[in-house]
């Protein structure tokens, strides 16, 4: 048997954590053992033999607890097959989402080492109202309407096609 997928994550106001576990299920639903962590726990990657990493945009960059798991864990991912996901346009427009891939492309030229199987975008979701300190002083944030253009079925979709792809190298 395959050794087991971690799924990790970087979360601020939960959206992308809610991700991380649907990721989780339908690997598993696959066949995978799996574990889904917050980025900032993970101490080893010993015993995974893969691992998807998601995490929201915030001002054009990706969340930190993302990227210091990836610098953390750079001799360990350089052997493992790594799959990424980034949150999150807010409207469902074309504009936006190419903003957003080319802000994911270029956090990830950051880790020149990274060679991802897959890197993907998905719509996220805005609460005007759980905003917390500074974002909660940010008018234009406070004044956005809620929503939430998560794509269940297209997440899904995604994580069903990882797991040919997140077979071990070695
Ligand atoms: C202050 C703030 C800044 C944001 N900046 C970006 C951004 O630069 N690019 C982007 O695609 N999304 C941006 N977003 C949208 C978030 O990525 C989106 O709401 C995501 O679903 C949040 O994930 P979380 O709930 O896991 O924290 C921003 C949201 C907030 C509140």
């Amino acid at each position: 048997m395959s050794a087991s997928i971690l799924v990790a994550c970087a979360t601020r106001y939960g959206s992308t954590q809610e991700v991380a576990e649907a990721v989780a299920a339908a690997l598993r639903e696959g066949g995978q053992a799996v574990d889904c962590q917050p980025a900032k726990n993970v101490r080893s990657l010993d015993g995974y033999g893969a691992v998807v990493l998601g995490a929201p945009l915030y001002m054009f960059h990706w969340h930190k607890d993302a990227k210091s798991f990836l610098s953390r864990h750079q001799q360990a991912l350089m052997v493992r097959p790594v799959a990424v996901f980034a949150m999150g346009p807010l409207k469902d427009e074309a504009k936006d989402w190419q903003d957003v891939r080319a802000q994911l492309d270029k956090e990830l030229l950051k880790f020149p080492w990274l060679a991802p199987v897959a890197a993907e975008v998905f719509g996220g979701k805005h609460d005007p109202a759980k905003l917390t300190f500074p974002h909660n002083l940010i008018p234009a944030l406070k004044q956005m309407p809620a929503t939430d253009i998560r794509d269940w079925a297209a997440i899904r979709a995604w994580a069903v096609g990882l797991t040919a792809k997140l077979q071990t190298k070695h």
